[in-house]
């Protein structure tokens, strides 16, 4: 059963989205496009030939959306600020409308008691910047931290706790090594020399955000997944630790002040560009770490596939998201403990977690969705139990709020608590969105009972 009782009694209860899966608006007030414009703009890269061009529109709907956001009871609300509204030409000039479009939606989530928690960059690179070198040159690392203290200067005095990269891992390993979001690199030397400047990247940024304002709250989020063989064979076992490099410690070691893993520097064979005060700056002290969790990895040894030669292995006869996502809420409980017991984490949001399935519109208008019930309840008693464990987990953000556009898969892929019809623009809270709300309000009902 759903015994929640042993999140805190301040327990976070969110929901997120990112700006180019929701905004739409891509070419008003002044918005340059993003190296996602470029790619959904490719034939052949995103399915269905889908784009961000509309996507929910929340460009214009947002003040619909904050009504939204009231009716689940949210206690915060995690979005992203697209890079390419501020800096269009990814440094140089500011454009004061971009901002604006931040500062009206920020001062409305205060207004409705929502805390606003803001990530600098879920991947939409100004374009201009990627036709510069993109993340595999130290220049974008640099132009980040600018953009950074441009957005810290403008938001900061309301906004106060923000993350800086979303899922660098997908940034370098999917957008430069397997080539399936953009920029579509398949290059491992690009691709290990992008993660490491986004490290840099992160590291000036945390920089920027401190000098701008003392009391921001700053993290990072990362996407993890536990590793494990599929077989007991010492292939498989090494094949795992090898996966669990390339997805967990290639990511949690440097900024942990440990350095780059030197098993996988061995295994890539590329160089990283270190400079002096690199490494430290990239340690730089954390009030958070964010984690994304949707899926555990099962691998198995293979020599001739591309790095870090662990294929994954589909196992038979378990429960599956849309995205054909192994269903394992245990997965998000382990990687709770190894980050407190393996990291020493102090605070730990869950800023992603969520599911896809084929939702219907019933002909009552309803969208019934009880497999993301399920997985919603199942996933929150993971973290429960993580937190009787000990672990220091401050809240958790569903994904997403709005179903969007879920990149390479397009509008095909539905992870909203919200229904969203794209071609009416009409919104529907589904069972899990309402389900979600209750109970987040029984948690807070049992926590503060005369509130
Ligand atoms: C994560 C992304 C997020 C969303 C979910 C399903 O990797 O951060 O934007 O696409 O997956």
């Amino acid at each position: 059963m759903n015994d929640l009782s042993a999140l805190p009694a301040d327990f976070v209860w969110g929901a997120a989205t990112a700006a180019y899966q929701i905004e739409g608006a891509v070419d008003e007030d002044g918005r340059a496009p993003s190296i996602w414009d470029t790619f959904s703009h490719t034939p052949g890269k995103v399915a269905g030939g889908d784009t961000g061009d509309v996507a929910c529109d929340h460009y214009h709907r947002w003040p619909e959306d904050l009504e939204l956001m009231k009716a689940l009871g949210l206690d915060a609300y995690r979005f992203s600020v697209a890079w390419p509204r501020i800096l269009p030409e990814g440094s140089g000039a500011v454009n004061a409308a971009g901002l604006a479009f931040y500062d009206r939606l920020v001062d409305a989530l205060l207004e409705a008691g929502i805390t606003p928690n803001a990530t600098l960059y879920h991947w939409d690179l100004p374009q201009a910047q990627q036709d510069r070198g993109g993340w595999p040159e130290r220049e974008t690392a640099e132009r980040f931290g600018e953009y950074a203290a441009v957005v810290a200067g403008a938001l900061g005095d309301r906004v106060k706790d923000w993350a800086t990269l979303n899922e660098p891992l997908c940034s370098a390993w999917i957008g430069h090594l397997e080539g399936t979001m953009a920029p579509g690199w398949t290059d491992l030397t690009a691709a290990v020399r992008a993660s490491y400047h986004l490290h840099v990247g992160h590291g000036l940024a945390v920089r920027a955000l401190r000098a701008a304002h003392g009391d921001l709250r700053i993290g990072i989020v990362n996407n993890l997944s536990p590793c494990e063989p599929a077989t007991g064979g010492e292939a498989d076992v090494a094949a795992a630790r090898r996966a669990d490099g390339h997805t967990n410690r290639w990511w949690l070691d440097p900024i942990h002040g440990r350095g780059y893993p030197q098993d996988m520097v061995e295994l890539y064979g590329v160089d990283l560009p270190v400079r002096d005060g690199d490494l430290e700056a990239i340690a730089a002290p954390l009030d958070w770490l964010g984690l994304n969790y949707y899926f555990r990895q099962v691998v198995a040894d293979d020599p001739a596939g591309p790095a870090p030669y662990a294929r994954a292995v589909r196992l038979p006869g378990v429960r599956r998201t849309a995205m054909d996502w192994e269903i394992h809420a245990a997965g998000l409980e382990k990687l709770l403990v190894r980050l407190t017991e393996e990291y020493g984490a102090r605070r730990i949001m869950v800023t992603e977690n969520g599911s896809a399935f084929d939702d219907v519109v019933g002909e009552d208008g309803r969208v019934d969705d009880p497999e993301r019930v399920g997985y919603l309840e199942e996933h929150l008693a993971a973290c429960a139990r993580a937190a009787a464990r000990g672990v220091p987990l401050a809240g958790y953000f569903a994904w997403s709020l709005l179903d969007n556009f879920e990149w390479a898969y397009g509008y095909d892929k539905r992870f909203g608590l919200v229904h969203v019809d794209y071609r009416t623009q009409r919104r529907t809270v589904k069972s899990s969105g309402r389900r979600y709300a209750e109970l987040a309000a029984a948690h807070r009902r049992r926590v503060r009972p005369a509130a």
